[in-house]
């Protein structure tokens, strides 16, 4: 197929483009680089022997926006663009609305003014809020006790798609729901490198390695876990990217919505444990305070996406820890 990406240099989006083009797919890459660097594009490249061709469009520019759509006939669009920085959007709640969601009101119309009915839409565990329970299954409702105007604009985002879907029944959605990605390409050449201060735990991880950072404030050890750290479900990219693949297969009619997770949680302490064992040193944290709006434990409940694509991680935190590390000295 012929596929749009939207963000598609950047984390998620550059490593699942990598598994289009080796799966057969033909993708061209849409992005505003404002998380993300052009350089993917070679590196997708030196990966797959294709370049994808590239639009440099920010997705609140609706005419822009068109014009690929109207020089292109695509049969699909996985949409992973947004601002994504739980805090920052905290701080700039209508930057985050305008961006997440009027962008992709923008997209939406150029893909029904064209015709191209697939969409694979980058959701997150984030829209289930607080659910009481620690494994998370996609009959859980959404939408209630988010933290974050980041959240919301991924709960609103799928709410739109559902309503797309009323109107159109030709309309084929599927919703994917994250839960927290890590690692790096095999190759050691592709990996996250988000422009600015991350706020995620392994690409801080990253910056402690390099001595960008003093060291790592792990928040909270008084927890109810078994080592006081929050547990979190955290999957390979490249599992993640695989994903899409297998969701890609798989389209219909109407809204599908998975969790992907590996099923598994794990602790901060534990990260930091197998970090250390994958660089052969110690990682410099201490304690901090609580982070507001951390729950204790989440993890995905899998099976739907097995169960209906066929689809379950493969790759260890161990892989994960490996190839960050690869990564890390490949970009010294
Ligand atoms: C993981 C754990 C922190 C940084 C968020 C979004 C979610 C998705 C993934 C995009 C937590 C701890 C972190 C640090 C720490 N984003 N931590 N010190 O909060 O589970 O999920 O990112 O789709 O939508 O909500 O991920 O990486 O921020 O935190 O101790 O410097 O690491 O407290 O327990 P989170 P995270």
């Amino acid at each position: 197929m012929k596929i749009l990406v939207t963000g598609g240099t950047g984390y998620i989006g550059s490593h699942t483009a990598v598994e289009l083009i080796q799966a057969g797919h033909e993708v061209e890459i849409l992005d505003n680089l404002f998380n993300s660097k052009i350089e993917v594009l070679d590196i997708i490249k030196d990966l797959t022997g294709v370049k994808p061709k590239f639009y440099e469009v920010d997705l609140l520019d609706a005419a822009a926006t068109d014009k690929v759509f109207a020089d292109n006939k695509f049969d699909a669009v996985i949409h992973f663009a947004g601002l994504k920085a739980v805090g920052e959007s905290v701080e700039q709640p209508l930057r985050y609305y305008e961006n997440n969601i009027s962008g992709t009101v923008n997209l939406l119309k150029s893909m029904q003014a064209h015709d191209v009915k697939k969409i694979i839409f980058s959701s997150s565990a984030t829209v289930y809020g607080d659910p009481g329970v620690d494994a998370f299954t996609e009959d859980l409702p959404t939408g209630q006790g988010i933290s974050n105007p980041y959240g919301r604009t991924k709960y609103m985002i799928e709410e739109i798609l559902k309503d797309v879907s009323v109107a159109d029944p030709d309309f084929e959605v599927t919703i994917l729901r994250y839960f927290n990605p890590v690692g790096a390409h095999k190759s050691g050449k592709l990996g996250e490198n988000p422009n600015g201060r991350p706020n995620n735990l392994m690409p801080i991880v990253m910056k402690v390695a390099k001595g960008e950072y003093e060291k790592l404030s792990v928040y909270g050890d008084d927890y109810p876990t078994a080592d006081g750290t929050c547990v979190r479900d955290y999957i390979h990219v490249v599992d993640l990217a695989l994903g899409h693949i297998a969701a890609l297969n798989k389209m219909a009619p109407g809204v599908q919505i998975y969790n992907l997770g590996s099923g598994k949680g794990t602790s901060v302490l534990e990260m930091i444990a197998a970090f250390e064992k994958a660089s052969g040193e110690k990682l410099p944290y201490e304690i901090a305070p609580r982070r507001a709006g951390d729950l204790p434990t989440l993890y995905a409940n899998p099976e739907k996406a097995l169960r209906e694509l066929s689809w379950k991680t493969a790759l260890t935190i161990d892989d994960a820890m490996e190839d960050t590390m690869r990564y890390l000295r490949n970009a010294e």
